[in-house]
């Protein structure tokens, strides 16, 4: 659908950049609403804060979709991350929002959340309607989902993956390793994470955005190859041309996460470009070698095939 203007919130951010971009590319109006003045200037956004419900109205004004893709997350002058900022902006921020683009007649809204919401149990596949994870900080992702649940508008929810990519914080990490030669396994490594590369996410977030009609669904936004923390390090250290360090990191904070794209695939007609980390990282300035094949099929994956394929159903 061409023509949209389209509000965005976290336009200055490694993902609403990517978006904003490939929006105005396809012809689409963008207006972003950003917390600096000085961003103001450069982005053409209005100034305003997702957490301040009266700086909303002149920014979500004659818009015909409402996206949020802000977090809290980046660490501040210390260093560390004020998981109340981001809570608040994801619960009470995502209220305000939908309650002004109600009010104002803003009717669909792209909301974005976390694949690990749902957790049903350490291998099995997640395709999405499992039940919620059981960890305090997942606490403010789900009530985004609740905001959207109850709001009356038309929402479309996107369960993002992990994001890597140019820019992210994982891919930064991973330089970081590659160039000190120190890649720690979490835990025992058997945990399960799901990754999506931030323009495989990008793309994503734009087809829920200008879907025709408007697909008012949850669905998560992952690769097509989700797998152990224990295989993801070993192939990425043997793609910087090192080997796993003999000292085990603490074990993973998200709960194990195998989660499915099929639902996003039927829906949205999306498909991730780099179907897996392997393809993902082949431009990164740190990666010496090709990265391994993956391994062959374990007895657990016979059980459970994969349902991430074109035409797969959830
Ligand atoms: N990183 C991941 O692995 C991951 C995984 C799943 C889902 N996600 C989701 O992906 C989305 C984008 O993530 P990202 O990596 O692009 O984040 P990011 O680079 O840290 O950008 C965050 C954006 O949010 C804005 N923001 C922060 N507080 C705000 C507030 N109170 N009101 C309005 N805007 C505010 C920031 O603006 P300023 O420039 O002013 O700070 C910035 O534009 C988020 O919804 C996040 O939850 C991320």
């Amino acid at each position: 659908m061409v023509g949209l203007t389209v509000a965005l919130a976290g336009a200055t951010g490694v993902l609403g950049r990517r978006v904003a971009t490939r929006l105005r590319a396809a012809g689409h109006r963008v207006r972003p609403l950003v917390r600096q003045p000085a961003d103001a200037a450069g982005l053409d956004g209005i100034v305003g804060d997702l957490t301040a419900p009266d700086s909303l109205a002149r920014w979500l004004d004659g818009c015909d979709v409402a996206l949020h893709l802000a977090t809290a997350l980046r660490p501040g002058a210390d260093g560390r991350i004020d998981w109340a900022r981001n809570d608040a902006l994801r619960d009470l921020g995502t209220a305000h929002l939908l309650q002004a683009c109600a009010r104002l007649g803003v009717g669909r809204v792209v909301l974005q959340s976390v694949a690990f919401v749902q957790a049903p149990s350490d291998e099995a596949w997640c395709r999405g309607d499992e039940p919620l994870a059981d960890r305090p900080f997942l606490r403010s992702a789900q009530r985004l989902e609740q905001h959207a649940a109850g709001s009356g508008l038309a929402t479309g929810v996107l369960r993002g993956g992990l994001l890597y990519g140019p820019g992210t914080a994982l891919s930064q990490a991973w330089a970081a390793s590659a160039q000190a030669d120190d890649w720690r396994v979490p835990g025992d490594g058997r945990a399960f994470v799901s990754l999506v590369h931030v323009d495989d996410m990008a793309a994503a977030v734009v087809a829920a955005t200008t879907a025709q009609p408007f697909v008012r669904d949850v669905m998560a936004i992952v690769d097509d190859a989700p797998l152990r923390w224990g295989e993801l390090l070993r192939g990425l250290a043997a793609t910087a041309g090192g080997g796993l360090s003999p000292a085990p990191a603490p074990p993973p904070t998200l709960p194990s996460f195998r989660v499915s794209n099929a639902q996003a695939r039927l829906r949205l007609g999306w498909a991730p470009r780099h179907a897996s980390w392997r393809d993902g990282v082949a431009g990164e300035p740190w990666a010496r070698a090709p990265p391994p094949s993956p391994r062959t099929t374990r007895l657990d994956d016979r059980r459970s095939p994969s349902p991430n394929a074109p035409g797969a159903l959830p």
